[in-house]
């Protein structure tokens, strides 16, 4: 933790243009999956987040060789030799399981501490490793570590996910690359950064189809070689600077996004009101009249409302004319914003899945502290519409998943610095 703060002069209008950078929930499998060929692999459009250095930490500690240049990072994992991830680095992010299925892959052998509980509440790992097992891994825990092992070549399974899971689906794409059969997934994760994985394993020489659907087929190959690949936009930072332009009455041209990804996310702004026009990779948002509320927003895996972007949709209904209904059905600890957001005025019930916000005609700024990644960008919408002074602690949560937050709202009128 740092003491490092947002501060925040509320109540000016965002205006103006943002290119959005690319996905953090793409670029780590992406990462992860550079190991499964012994050779060099170029990955460009890398935000600068620190989930990403600690996703080079674990190549390097892996035996891999990562230089950065610009927004390319290349990986060099020739000399891939170990496969055990320390405790200190699992702890450091908790999406660091993807390296599972990538180490198992390449190697047949993979070592780690189980990653826990989060800031968002348990976070099982249950469906990843019944996956694995259906393709023949042997996986032992003792005492909170997992030892994983892959013995002979993977021939190919049919599964049935219970739960759409995104990291599950990553983890037995990854794991069932490199073999002689074929892996059938039902019940796959949907989400755009399952496709951009895949279109990179396949830029690799892999075989995998259906990426995107709820079935994904993954054909087994001998071997793969390096490749270079630009990682997707971002489509929750996308939808953050949305809230932005919405909360605070503005408009924004948002540059390098896919609105196809989005369609859900642009529902939710153009039922509060706002104007929202698609181009092919740009998105403009105008937010001139006061917003509507939302009956009711329920958040779904995709095609559905993402989870990621539920507090940051909470934040923008704080000021609607009306009640909104949240009701928040794949995490179970995904309100933590809305005692923070009361803070600074806001009125909103949380309980269990369901919270009611009530919109009120002013935010009044206030010091708050972000309690989790989307949490915290929530509170910085807040803090942008509130009057008066919001200072937002604990940004190292924000720095995982914002390539520098501040810096972008300023260019877009906001009196935001890091202090
Ligand atoms: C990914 C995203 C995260 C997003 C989430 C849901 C990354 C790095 N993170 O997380 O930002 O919020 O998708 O869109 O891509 N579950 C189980 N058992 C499992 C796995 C999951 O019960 O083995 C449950 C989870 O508790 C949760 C739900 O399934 O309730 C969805 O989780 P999952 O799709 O796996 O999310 P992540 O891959 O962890």
């Amino acid at each position: 933790m740092t003491d490092t703060r947002l501060y925040i002069e509320g109540g000016r209008k965002i205006s103006g243009s943002l290119s959005v950078h690319g996905a953090k929930n793409s670029v780590l499998p992406v990462l992860a999956a550079t190991l499964l060929s012994p050779s060099v692999s170029r990955i460009k459009n890398c935000p600068a987040l620190s989930d990403v250095y600690s996703s080079t930490r674990i190549l390097g500690s892996l035996g891999c060789k990562c230089r950065s240049d610009k927004s390319a990072i290349e990986v060099d994992a020739t000399a891939l030799s170990d496969c055990e991830i320390s405790e200190s680095l699992m702890r450091e992010m908790r999406s660091s399981i993807v390296f599972l299925g990538a180490i198992l892959g390449r190697l047949r052998r993979c070592r780690l501490s189980f990653p826990g509980g989060c800031e968002l509440g348990p976070r099982p790992i249950d469906i990843h490793i019944s996956g694995l097992r259906s393709l023949g891994a042997k996986i032992i825990e003792d005492h909170g570590v997992l030892d994983c092992t892959l013995p002979g070549t993977v021939t190919g399974a049919v599964i049935n996910l219970p739960l759409p899971s995104v990291g599950a689906t990553e983890n037995i794409m990854l794991a069932a690359t490199i073999g002689s059969g074929v892996t059938l997934i039902h019940n796959a994760a949907r989400e755009p950064e399952i496709k951009d994985l895949a279109g990179f394993i396949n830029a690799m020489g892999g075989k995998i189809s259906g990426a995107g659907s709820s079935t994904v087929t993954v054909e087994g190959v001998e071997k793969l070689h390096g490749a270079e690949f630009s990682v997707m936009p971002d489509r929750i930072v996308a939808a953050t600077y949305m809230g932005a332009a919405a909360i605070t009455g503005g408009e924004l041209m948002l540059t390098g996004v896919r609105p196809s990804d989005m369609i859900s996310t642009i529902s939710q702004f153009e039922q509060m009101g706002c104007g929202v026009y698609p181009y092919s990779d740009r998105i403009f948002i105008s937010a001139k009249k006061p917003l509507n509320p939302i009956k009711t927003v329920r958040t779904a895996p995709y095609p559905g409302f993402p989870t990621d972007c539920q507090p940051i949709l909470m934040a923008v209904l704080t000021r609607a004319r009306g009640t909104s209904v949240i009701v928040e059905n794949i995490f179970e600890n995904r309100f933590r914003a809305a005692p923070e957001l009361r803070r600074l005025g806001a009125d909103i019930k949380a309980e269990g899945r369901v919270a009611v916000v009530e919109g009120v005609p002013r935010l009044s700024g206030s010091p708050v502290v972000a309690t989790d990644l989307r949490a915290g960008a929530a509170l910085v919408l807040a803090g942008l519409a509130a009057e008066g002074t919001t200072t937002v602690s604990n940004i190292n949560y924000i720095d995982r998943g914002y390539e520098q937050l501040e810096a972008a709202l300023k260019s877009v009128g906001a009196r935001i610095k890091r202090v």
